[in-house]
């Protein structure tokens, strides 16, 4: 079953004091940009942090792997760094501080994690180390695979995993990346059954349970080489995944002047 701003606000991070409106029941009214799977690319991620700023988004909110792949893994992380403490860690940020083993990445993404090791100061390296692999803020689930084994690094790609997530879940709302294709998967417990939809606008509804993989910053693979993130807005509970076109051939570019496998410059071209 498939279901189905305004320009000019400034960037407002969650340390600057900004505080948002609250609802009679107490908690926070927000606009949330949920991005991740940068993956070095600090072109994808300043385009999609200008659009989430036309969006007017209060809060952001990051699904890990700021690193691997792309050629401005340090930049990306100050960034980051400076836009949010709401962030946890990828298999890539894990990979290039020794976290989890390298063995099972295909060659091309060994390549990256080894490059990338040289280029991060040792305190970058100790904030890769130290990010959490799960956050529960605000009533959502943030984390980068899986939310049944955050540490194995699966992938939620069938019913069947989906499940095993929304079992673990003690939320109704969770947010995942990893996998750099945007889905949504939903759970009704009554009838125990699990819908997705690859819609780009996702409406929460009544269902008891939902999953939103928000796709991926800088290295999408759906065929759709626009970034990919999300914006949650908790007033209309609403999702919406947005495509942003950015400069592709300077990322391009950069990879090839780094020294990194070619392979990684040319599928930034075709979203794959
Ligand atoms: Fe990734």
């Amino acid at each position: 079953m498939v279901i189905g701003g305004t320009a000019g606000a400034a960037l407002r991070s969650p340390d600057d004091g900004h505080q948002p409106p609250a609802t009679d029941e107490g908690s926070w009214l927000v606009r949330y940009c949920i991005f991740g799977d940068v993956h070095g690319n600090l072109e994808a991620l300043e385009t999609i942090l200008a659009d989430a700023r036309r969006q007017e988004t209060d809060r952001y909110v990051c699904v890990g792997d700021i690193v691997g792949y792309g050629a401005n893994p340090s930049d990306c992380i100050d960034r980051i760094q400076r836009l949010t403490r709401q962030v946890v860690a990828g298999n890539h940020d894990c990979a290039v501080v020794g976290r989890t083993d390298i063995e099972y990445f295909n060659f091309f993404a060994r390549e990256a994690v080894l490059w990338t090791q040289q280029q991060l100061t040792p305190e970058q390296s100790s904030y890769l180390r130290g990010l959490p692999l799960t956050l529960e803020l605000d009533g959502m689930t943030v984390v980068h695979a899986t939310v049944h084994q955050p540490s194995l690094f699966g992938y939620i790609e069938s019913a069947m995993a989906a499940r095993q997530s929304f079992d673990a879940m003690t939320s109704k709302l969770a947010f995942v990346g990893h996998s750099h294709v945007p889905v949504t998967f939903f759970y009704e417990d009554q009838g125990e059954e699990i819908w997705y939809s690859q819609d780009n606008e996702v409406p929460l509804g009544d269902f008891s349970k939902t999953i939103v993989n928000v796709g991926s910053v800088g290295q999408p693979r759906d065929d759709n080489p626009r970034a990919a993130y999300a914006v949650y807005d908790s007033e209309q509970r609403k999702v919406t995944i947005r495509r942003v076109e950015y400069d592709v051939e300077a990322a391009r570019q950069k990879i090839i002047d780094a020294g990194l496998p070619e392979v990684l410059a040319a599928r930034l071209l075709l979203g794959r």
